[in-house]
């Protein structure tokens, strides 16, 4: 099938209201479920027609709410709704946003539906154009039809109407097959029909849902077409149901990553971002969380208990026990398990970060190993090269940030500090405590600790009658009689 649309089709995506059951500060269809906002989905779904063009009709936070969608669709048509005096008025300024020549198909979609994929809009809008309908229902029947319209159906089984909960008779509620609120109309129906709709009705609102009854009077045709997961048209209006909504999308996606061939051990405790991308073989340990835009190469094995934030894994790499942003880990590399890898850490192939070890900007060469408690803050480390245990790359003067350069294959021992702005060369060497403060040679090996001095009996005179230096003595009975303080090497 063709890409492109047959036929003319515009959508208009409703996000006016204000969803005051979510007790936010944020509009309820920015809320985040799955990596994305809630109206991020429906527009990745309304994308994937390729539309002619797209309203989203705006009110409550039109700056937040347009500026996002302009983000996210940057040729989208912003229509405002001032106040919201119901669907129909809402559809009536986004008709009037769209301007003259409005023609084919127009979908109506609400903001708050994050379930709804591409695909079952297709099927529809298909439907639609294949009735030749003047208005076509997406449909579901569900066990708890309250609060929605409902599909009025006469004893052939065309569709008559739709009645608002408020307004339904007793045996008119007993119906279970409800509008979803997706909706599609021919357009010059629509046009026609919307400035006849009026509001003298239960809630006093101009109900898009009337345009089924005036098609009807007008000898056109109605179609009501049920969908089968009925999850994909249902809204979040708080966020327990935006809690399940996630739990579902999740579902769906980590189901899908399995069909494709990853290895998903606990599939309830692996949360997986719409906009990641996993490849064949790849296996996700239990708590893992794969979020943004995280791209995970063949053959790597991700957790358990691991969040990866928009990353980059190559083939084959190992992350366990690790919380990570931005970061870009190798081929083969093996990074924890508690390793804290921050924005701008690139972990070449082959390499290593180890247990409680913390980097940022920092780029780690191929083979380059930095195994244990470690901070690295801008830094460049060099292929093969070796960072002692316990080393700190002290990157912050109080003031200003500065860079450390370790050149290839230099091992530095343990407990080491070095004061950026400061180069290490090819092949270098420095003794363990050392803190390099100047610029280390290729070849070199740089001490700052200075050299050890013991002295004699030390503990025995300073710490006289305590177990120490009970214990000195039981062990060396010379150190019992007084004597100056004398120094061996
Ligand atoms: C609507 C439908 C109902 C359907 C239900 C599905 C009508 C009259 N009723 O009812 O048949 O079963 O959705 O959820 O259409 N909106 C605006 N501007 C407005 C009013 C609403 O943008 O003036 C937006 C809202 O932000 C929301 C959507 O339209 O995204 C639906 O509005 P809502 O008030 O929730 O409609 P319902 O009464 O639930
Ligand atoms: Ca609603």
């Amino acid at each position: 099938m063709s890409a492109t649309p047959t036929t003319e089709l515009t959508v208009i995506v409703l996000a006016a209201g204000g969803g005051t059951r979510m007790k936010s500060k944020t509009m309820k269809v920015l809320h985040p479920i799955g990596g994305r906002s809630m109206i991020g989905h429906v527009l990745a779904a309304v994308g994937g027609l390729e539309p002619s063009r797209v309203v989203t009709v705006v009110g409550h936070q039109r700056e937040q709410v347009g500026g996002h969608v302009l983000e996210l669709m940057p040729d989208a048509v912003l229509a405002v709704q001032e106040e919201q005096l119901g669907t129909g008025h809402a559809v009536r300024v986004a008709v009037e946003a769209a301007g003259r020549g409005l023609a084919g198909t127009v979908l109506v979609a609400y903001g708050d539906t994050p379930l709804l994929t591409a695909e079952s809009l297709r099927d529809f809008a298909a439907e639609h154009r294949a009735a030749q309908a003047a208005v076509s229902i997406l449909s579901g029947v569900v066990e708890n039809p309250f609060g929605y319209g409902r599909v009025v159906r006469d004893d052939m089984g065309e569709v008559v109407a739709i009645v608002e909960e408020k307004d339904a008779s007793r045996e008119q509620r007993e119906i279970t097959e409800i509008n979803s609120g997706i909706l599609a109309f021919d357009a010059a129906f629509l046009v026609e029909a919307l400035p006849r709709i009026g509001n003298d009705n239960a809630k006093g609102e101009y109900y898009l849902t009337d345009t089924v009854q005036l098609a009807r009077d007008a000898g056109l045709t109605v179609t009501a077409h049920p969908i089968d997961d009925v999850a994909q048209t249902e809204g979040a209006n708080d966020r327990v149901q935006l809690a399940e909504l996630g739990r579902v999308l999740n579902d769906r996606i980590v189901t899908g990553w399995m069909r494709a061939g990853v290895t998903v051990m606990d599939p309830g405790s692996t949360w997986i971002d719409a906009d990641a991308v996993l490849a064949q073989d790849v296996t996700i340990l239990p708590g893992t969380q794969l979020l943004g835009a995280t791209v995970v190469a063949e053959d790597a094995v991700i957790g358990p208990d691991t969040t990866l934030q928009d990353c980059e894994i190559g083939v084959g790499a190992r992350v366990v026990r690790t919380h990570a942003q931005l970061a870009v880990i190798g081929a083969e590399a093996n990074v924890g398990p508690f390793s804290y890898l921050r924005p701008g850490t690139v972990l070449g192939a082959g390499g290593k970060v180890g247990g409680f070890v913390e980097t940022k900007n920092a780029q780690i060469g191929d083979g380059a190993k930095v195994p244990h408690l470690s901070y690295v803050g801008d830094a460049e480390i060099g292929e093969g090269t070796n960072i002692g245990a316990g080393t700190i790359f002290a990157n912050y003067d109080g003031v200003e940030k500065h860079r450390t350069v370790i050149g290839r294959h230099a091992r530095t021992a343990s407990n080491n500090t070095f004061v950026a702005p400061v180069e290490i060369g090819d092949g270098a060497a420095t003794g363990a405590g050392t803190v390099v403060r100047r610029d280390v040679p290729p070849g070199s090996l740089a001490v700052s600790s200075g050299p050890q001095r013991n002295l004699r009996g030390w503990t025995v005179r300073r710490r006289a009658g305590t177990k120490q230096a009970q214990a000195a003595i039981e062990a060396d009975p010379g150190l019992g009689r007084p004597a100056p303080d004398a120094e061996e090497s």
